[in-house]
């Protein structure tokens, strides 16, 4: 006899599991800026260009203008740029919070921290917002993170997870 809980299980489990996650979109005020940036700070390689598009997108995007993939490894980052945006932080958008990026060892962990002030330091971007990126903290788990913002003022995440690493 089987046990009807054990279905509403299964299909919970199918429905509210997503699939990987493929890209993150991320609105750039000046998106060959923001593309020279990330491609400095994640490494990458841009895979295309859109300069037109659907109906949907543009009533979902009023003003979008390009889109740039870049592919890090089996994620992607969608950069686009839209007319009248402006750097400003005057907007209070709902939007993701924060996006975190799991990265190898405590070391990889440092270096990523010391090229996001590297590149800060550079002068060759321009900031949304002014500010380093945090201490490394370590929680009860020994997860090791640190935050930081993108040139567009977007915040990321990096942790390393000693429990995930390999
Ligand atoms: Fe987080």
């Amino acid at each position: 006899v089987s046990d009807p809980a054990e279905g509403i299980r299964n299909v919970a489990t199918r429905s509210t599991l997503p699939s990987r996650l493929h890209h993150v979109g991320v609105q750039a005020y000046d998106l060959a800026g923001s593309l020279a940036w990330y491609r400095e700070f994640f490494g990458g390689e841009p895979n295309w260009t859109l300069e037109t598009f659907s109906e949907l997108t543009r009533s979902r995007l009023p003003g979008i203008r390009r889109l740039t993939e870049l592919v890090l490894g089996d994620f992607r980052i969608h950069l686009f740029e839209r007319a009248g945006a402006t750097l400003s932080q005057d907007a209070d958008p709902v939007q993701f919070q924060h996006l975190c990026f799991a990265v190898g060892s405590p070391g990889e962990l440092r270096d990523r921290r010391a090229h996001w002030i590297e590149l800060f330091a550079s002068g060759r971007h321009r900031f949304a917002r002014p500010d380093p990126p945090t201490e490394i903290v370590v929680d009860d788990h020994g997860v090791q993170s640190f935050y930081c913002y993108d040139v567009n003022g977007l915040e990321f995440e990096f942790s390393y997870l000693p429990e995930e690493a390999p």
